[in-house]
C-alpha cells in the first residue's frame, strides 16, 4: 500500500501563518513551554522551548527514549502540571496561570486521563467510580447510564466486575475500569500516558481499538508509547529527545492498521536515533 501522505520532517516549529492558512484548527497550542526541576542545588533542564500544535480530532502520539520527558510533557499539556515558562491553551482556554481549583474544573470539563496510576475511590464501587465522574458533567443520568454500560461492554467488564470495590481488581481491570472512566465524560481531548503498560496483549488491542473509535468519533486523543505498534494508529507521532521536539511522522487518518504502516513508523525512529 502507498504511504504518499507520510511525510518525516526534522523541523518542531509549526508555521503558524501555514497552518492558520490551511484552515487547521488546533485543540490545544503549546508555546516556549519549558519545564525545569531543581534537584538540591542543581536544575534540570526537562522541557526546553517545545512549540505544538495539536490539531482538533486528531490522534497524536509522542514517543522518545525513557526520561527524554515525555510523560512531562503530556502533564503540562493537560494541566495536570505548570510549566515552568510558556503557554498552553487548551481546547479554547489558556490555562496557564489559572488557579488550582480552575484547573481541576477544567480538566473535568474537557480532558480526560488514562494514566497508569489510576486513582480509584476505594469506598465506591467501579461502577460508582464511573458514574461519580459521569454524572459531574450535568448531563442527563439517562445518557451517562447508558454511556457506562456501552463503555463498559467494550473493555470486558462485566455486571459482577462492576459491583466490585477497586481493591478487588486486579492491575489490569483497574486499568479498564480507568479507561472507562476517563471517558465517560466524553472530553475533548484524551491523555493517555502507556495506557497498555499494564494489559495483556487481547486487552491491549481493546483499549486501542476503544480509543480507535473515540477517534473516529471526532475526540482528540494524544497518547505516550514506547511501541511501535501502538504508535501506527496514530495520524501523527512526534519524536521527543532531551526535552525537545526533534521531529514528527505524518501518517494517513483513519487507516486501518498494516504491516506498511508499521514499517514506516520502524524507518522514522530509526531516522530519529530511536
Ligand atoms: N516531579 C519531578 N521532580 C524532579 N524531577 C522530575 C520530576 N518529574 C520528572 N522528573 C525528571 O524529568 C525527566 C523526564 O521525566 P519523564 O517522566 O517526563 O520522562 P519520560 O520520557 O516519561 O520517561 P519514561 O519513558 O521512562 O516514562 C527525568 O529525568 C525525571 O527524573
Ligand atoms: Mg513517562
Amino acid at each position: 500500500m502507498a504511504m504518499s501522505s507520510t511525510t518525516a520532517t526534522v523541523s518542531s516549529t509549526p508555521d503558524d501563518a501555514a497552518r492558520a492558512a490551511a484552515g487547521t484548527d488546533p485543540v490545544i497550542t503549546a508555546r516556549l513551554l519549558s519545564k525545569t526541576f531543581s534537584h538540591g542545588g542543581t536544575q534540570q533542564h526537562v522541557l526546553k522551548n517545545i512549540d505544538l500544535d495539536i490539531d482538533r480530532g486528531s490522534f497524536t502520539v509522542i514517543m522518545g527514549p525513557s526520561g527524554s520527558g515525555k510523560s512531562t510533557l503530556l502533564y503540562a499539556l493537560s494541566g495536570m502540571d505548570r510549566p515552568t515558562l510558556g503557554t498552553v491553551t487548551v481546547d479554547g482556554t489558556e490555562i496557564s496561570g489559572r488557579s488550582e481549583d480552575q484547573l481541576a474544573r477544567f480538566r473535568r470539563d474537557h480532558c480526560g486521563f488514562v494514566f497508569q496510576q489510576i486513582h480509584l475511590l476505594d469506598s465506591l464501587s467501579v461502577r460508582d467510580n464511573v458514574l461519580t465522574v459521569g454524572l459531574l458533567t450535568g448531563r442527563p443520568r439517562r445518557e451517562i447510564l447508558a454511556r457506562a454500560d456501552e463503555l463498559f461492554d467494550m473493555v470486558g467488564l462485566g455486571p459482577r466486575d462492576q459491583r466490585k470495590f477497586p481493591s478487588m481488581l486486579s492491575g489490569g481491570e483497574a486499568q479498564r475500569v480507568g479507561i472507562v472512566r476517563s471517558l465517560i465524560a466524553s472530553p475533548a481531548v484524551v491523555f493517555a500516558d502507556e495506557p497498555t503498560g499494564q494489559l495483556n496483549s487481547e486487552y491491549s488491542r481493546v483499549v486501542l481499538d476503544l480509543l480507535s473509535r473515540v477517534h473516529h468519533g471526532g475526540q482528540s486523543i494524544v497518547m505516550v508509547t514506547h511501541d511501535p505498534r501502538t504508535a501506527a494508529r496514530a495520524d501523527r507521532i512526534w519524536y521527543l529527545r532531551d526535552g525537545s521536539l526533534r521531529g514528527h511522522l505524518d501518517l494517513p487518518r483513519f487507516e486501518m492498521e498494516s504491516e506498511d504502516r508499521l514499517a514506516t513508523v520502524n524507518d522514522f525512529l530509526a531516522e530519529m536515533g530511536w
